[in-house]
């Protein structure tokens, strides 16, 4: 029968307190995120649940596992029925609370207590983007106006200046922001009647707004990291750390001079996802 010393019980006794500690604190971080969390409480209380449990398991394997090595000599094989009678009791030990029992039990408490606490984070996830990232608020027959504005005309856009539009009376959408160019006379093209372009203003690098333009040589520029977009070519990066062109608007120019939208972007505005289609 295991004799177990005074100073094994007070270690037992103080690793079961340890995973008791994990146990509390992890459901004490489930109490403090559902009343609508507070950082610094559920970070004391991370550091509990944890450090209880990294001390629990050394003092267990430091001062409960047998370290001794022991040597007997080897009996006779075979027993009467007084030793057969002798084996009941350790097994009947065995089959009851033994202390390995009572501390996996302990030590189990302690694990489920911190994987609920640690599953917080997946409720702390909003809603699956779904197909948000590959729509704008652009559909064809929406016209292009300046925000909050009428929609506009050719005549108020001047020849090398940049106009920001969105769909005519719906600026909710930041994604639909869009740069409306009057680019003039094309260099070594004969003159259009609509000497318009429309791009994306969402940076195809980071997602800042573009918001510069060169008229000189028809250049977009990225305040954020200087990245340069060719407008007369289909906005392609020309330096910078944009690699994708900016997504161009399809419209049409009416008759009365505004701007109708023919669709939405054909790709995706803004930097590139993991999971991108084009
Ligand atoms: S966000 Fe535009 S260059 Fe980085």
């Amino acid at each position: 029968m295991t004799v177990r010393e005074p100073g094994e019980r007070r270690t037992e006794a103080t690793v079961l307190l340890l995973f008791g500690l994990t146990g509390a604190c992890g459901l004490g971080l489930l109490v403090v995120y559902a009343l609508g969390g507070q950082p610094q409480v559920e970070g004391v209380l991370l550091f509990g649940a944890l450090g209880g449990l990294g001390a629990g398991i050394v003092l267990w394997g430091q001062r409960l596992m047998p370290t001794r090595v022991h040597i007997e000599p080897r009996e006779p094989v075979g027993g009467g029925p007084e030793a057969v009678a002798g084996l009941q009791e350790p097994l009947a030990e065995e089959a009851g609370f033994s202390r390995r029992r009572l501390l996996i039990l302990g030590l189990g408490g302690a694990l489920a207590s911190l994987a609920a606490a640690l599953a917080i984070p997946v409720f702390s996830l909003g809603p699956a983007p779904g197909r948000s990232l590959f729509v704008t608020a652009w559909r064809a027959g929406r016209r292009l106006a300046p925000e909050g504005g009428p929609p506009v005309r050719a005549d108020e856009v001047p020849i090398g200046s940049v106009l920001t539009v969105f769909p005519d009376g719906d600026d909710s959408d930041p994604n639909a922001a869009t740069l409306l160019i009057h680019v003039g006379d094309r260099p070594g093209q004969a003159p259009t009647p609509d000497q318009f372009l429309a791009f994306s203003k969402i940076c195809t690098h980071a997602g800042c707004p573009v918001g510069l333009y060169r008229e000189q040589d028809h250049v977009l520029i990225c305040p954020c990291h200087q990245s340069e977009f060719d407008v007369l070519h289909g906005a392609q990066p020309l330096s910078g750390p944009a690699v994708r062109p900016l997504p161009p608007l399809p419209f049409r120019l009416e008759a009365d001079g505004t701007f109708t939208a023919l669709g939405d972007f054909p790709e995706p505005v803004g930097p590139s996802f993991w999971d991108m289609k084009l």
